[in-house]
């Protein structure tokens, strides 16, 4: 069975990559190194022994993906694609909604050309920045977020559902990812953020390999046990069979599936940093700074859901998630870059 993976050369897909090539799927990438680089998928082949058919192609370049669709006649889609930083959404909206929600209809667009039934999105917990009760399930969900990237998310989910409604054949997952850390085991590939992170674990990779002085921990005073934010971390690997495990879910069936992909576990940004230290062996200097405008609370999952139906159980924790993220820094100071 060949799959057809957009943005498989970034951090989620090249791991997603991974696990597909070693499940005995047939891979093809398109992905046009907005924010990633060819060398993770080198390292990808290198990694598992198996060759993946790579296009640098921008998703809404519509002739070049009906060649594509054409070339490798894919019988599913994991689309990756996208633009993900949620402050460079707020000062880009128009680049955000264009590439994300326009390059999702290309490519159902597409996929309707060609006959192509089955799809995997990857949504985001950002779907459930409104929610207050915890931990949230897939019903949750209130059609409120407070960016313009989280609005992709929702206007693309509605644009899948919808899309599903009107083709009975149509069979799709959509993945609400929590938060991804980590990296491969062997320190091969990994998240190589461009510029100073976003994200909370890739600073902290950073200030412990001495590229950043110290962290600012967003705020110590939310309702939380230690007062800083709770989140639901999920090592990348367990997230890349989370999407092994849906494929095979909707290869035998049709309709909407919506699933939460998390550990179910809150843990907050003090013993995020306290695990990493254990991990690495490094301290972590930081000070407490303002709240991060935007920011919630706390975030948790009810991975139930993807439990019972799918039989997906995270196996690594928060520990391992630090590991393997301090074994790709310390291998890959300058991520892809040699
Ligand atoms: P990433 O930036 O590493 O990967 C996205 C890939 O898509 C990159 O390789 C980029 O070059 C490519 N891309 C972007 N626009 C494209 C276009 N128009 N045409 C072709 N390729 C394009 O990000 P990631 O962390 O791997 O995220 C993958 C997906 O998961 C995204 O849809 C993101 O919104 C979603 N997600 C990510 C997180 C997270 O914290 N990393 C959490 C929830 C959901
Ligand atoms: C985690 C915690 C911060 C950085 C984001 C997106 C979400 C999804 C995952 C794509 C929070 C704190 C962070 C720092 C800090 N992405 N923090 N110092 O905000 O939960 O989720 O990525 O879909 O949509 O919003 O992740 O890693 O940025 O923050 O104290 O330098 O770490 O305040 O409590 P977040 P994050």
């Amino acid at each position: 069975m060949k799959v057809l993976v957009t943005g498989g050369a970034g951090y989620i897909g090249s791991h997603t990559c991974v696990a597909l090539l070693e499940a005995g799927y047939d891979v093809c990438v398109i992905d046009n190194l907005d924010n990633s680089s060819y060398e993770a998928v080198k390292r990808v082949e290198e990694l598992t022994g198996k060759k993946i058919t790579f296009y640098e192609k921008d998703i809404l370049d519509k002739p070049a993906m009906e060649e594509i669709f054409a070339a490798e006649k894919p019988d599913a889609v994991i689309h990756f694609a996208a633009l993900k930083a949620v402050g460079e959404s707020v000062a880009k909206p128009l680049e955000y909604y264009h590439c994300n929600v326009f390059g999702t209809i290309a490519l159902l667009e597409t996929m309707k050309k060609f006959g192509v039934k089955k799809l995997v999105y990857s949504s985001s917990a950002t779907v459930y920045s409104s929610v207050k009760e915890m931990p949230v399930n897939e019903q949750s969900f209130a059609y409120v977020t407070t960016n313009p990237y989280g609005w992709t998310k929702i206007m693309c989910e509605q644009i899948i559902r919808d899309t599903c409604h009107a083709d009975p054949e149509l069979a799709v997952a959509l993945l609400r990812y929590f938060n991804p850390v980590g990296a491969h085991p062997s320190g091969r590939i990994g998240e190589d953020p461009a510029g100073i992170p976003n994200n909370l674990m890739p600073f902290v990779a950073q200030v412990a390999s001495g590229k950043r002085e110290r962290l600012s921990v967003f705020g110590n005073d939310y309702p939380t046990r230690d007062g800083t934010g709770v989140r639901d971390y999920i090592h990348v690997c367990d997230l890349a069979d989370g999407h092994v495990l849906a494929l095979g879910k909707i290869t035998d069936g049709n309709g909407v599936y919506t699933y939460n992909l998390g550990s179910g576990q809150g843990t907050s940004v003090l013993e995020m940093v306290k695990a990493f230290e254990e991990a690495s062996g490094r301290e972590i200097p930081y000070v407490i700074s303002p709240r991060r405008p935007g920011d919630i609370a706390e975030v948790y999952a009810d991975a139930s859901l993807a439990e019972k139906e799918l039989g997906f159980k995270t196996k690594r924790d928060v520990y391992d998630m630090c590991k393997d993220l301090w074994n790709w820094q310390a291998q890959n100071p300058n991520g892809y870059q040699k």
